[in-house]
C-alpha cells in the first residue's frame, strides 16, 4: 500500500510539472491604463487570464507593426464595463497555440492604446514590448479614432503625419472605431470558445496561434 501511494505521488509531481500555467493579469489595476503584468512568456497550452477590475477595457489583439489597429481576423475581448464596487468581475482567456509567435494586444477604448495600455505575450529580442509601446505612443498605426497621432503643426510641412508606420501592415483592418456588438462577434467568430462560469464571470474565451498572426 505504502509503495503504490509513493508511485502515485511521485506521478503527480511529475504531472504538475508538465503541466499548462495560467497567468493572471489584471486590466486596469489600481484605476490605472495598464494590464499587470504588461508581459508573460508563456508556454504552449498556457492560458492568460485577464481580469477586469473596473472602467470599461478590452483586451483587443493587434500586430507589432500597428499596436492600436485591432488586428484582421484577430480575437478580442469585448467591452467589458465594471461598475464601481462591482461583487463579480468578468474575465476572458487565451490559451496560447504557439509559444514561438510573439501575440500583441492593446486596449480599444478611447485612447488608451496611445496612453500605453498595451500587453504582449512572448515578445522577442528583435520585436520587443518597449519598442511596441514606443510605437503605440505615437498612435500605434491608427489613422483616425482617438488614438490617431495629432496632425502635423501647419509650418511644420516636412513632417510625416501619422508617424512612421507602415501604411500596408493596416490593409483590411478596421482603424478604430469598431466597436459594436455585431463587429466584435464578427471578428471574433471562429475564435472563440465558451468556458463554464468561473467565480470571476468568465466572458469568453479565445485560442490563438501562429496562424492567427
Ligand atoms: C463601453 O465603451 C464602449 C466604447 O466607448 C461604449 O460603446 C459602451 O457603451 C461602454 N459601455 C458602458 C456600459 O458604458
Ligand atoms: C509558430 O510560430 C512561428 C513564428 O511565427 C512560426 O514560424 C511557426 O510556423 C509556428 N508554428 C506552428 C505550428 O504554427
Amino acid at each position: 500500500m505504502r509503495f503504490s501511494t509513493a508511485i502515485v505521488s511521485a506521478f503527480l509531481a511529475a504531472a504538475s510539472l508538465v503541466s499548462a500555467e495560467t497567468f493572471t493579469v489584471v486590466v486596469g489595476k489600481d484605476n490605472a491604463l495598464v494590464y499587470d503584468p504588461p508581459t508573460v512568456t508563456a508556454k504552449q497550452g498556457d492560458i492568460v487570464e485577464f481580469q477586469f477590475l473596473n472602467k470599461n477595457h478590452t483586451v483587443t489583439q493587434s500586430t507589432f507593426a500597428s499596436p492600436c489597429v485591432p488586428k484582421a481576423d484577430g480575437v478580442d475581448s469585448g467591452f467589458q464595463s465594471v461598475p464601481a464596487g462591482a461583487q463579480t468581475i468578468p474575465s476572458w482567456s487565451i490559451t496560447i497555440n504557439n509559444d514561438t509567435a510573439p501575440l500583441w494586444f492593446f486596449c480599444n477604448q478611447g485612447p488608451h492604446c496611445r496612453n500605453g495600455m498595451v500587453f504582449a505575450v512572448n515578445p522577442s529580442a528583435e520585436r520587443t514590448f518597449d519598442a511596441f509601446k514606443a510605437n503605440a505612443a505615437t498612435g500605434g498605426g491608427a489613422t483616425a479614432g482617438p488614438n490617431a497621432a495629432p496632425p502635423a503643426s501647419p509650418s511644420g510641412s516636412a513632417a510625416a503625419p501619422g508617424g512612421t508606420v507602415a501604411p500596408a501592415a493596416n490593409a483590411g483592418a478596421a482603424p478604430g472605431g469598431d466597436n459594436t456588438a455585431a463587429q466584435q462577434a464578427a471578428r471574433n467568430s471562429g475564435a472563440f470558445s465558451t468556458k463554464s462560469a468561473s467565480v470571476f464571470g468568465l466572458v469568453g474565451a479565445a485560442l490563438v496561434g501562429g496562424l492567427l498572426l
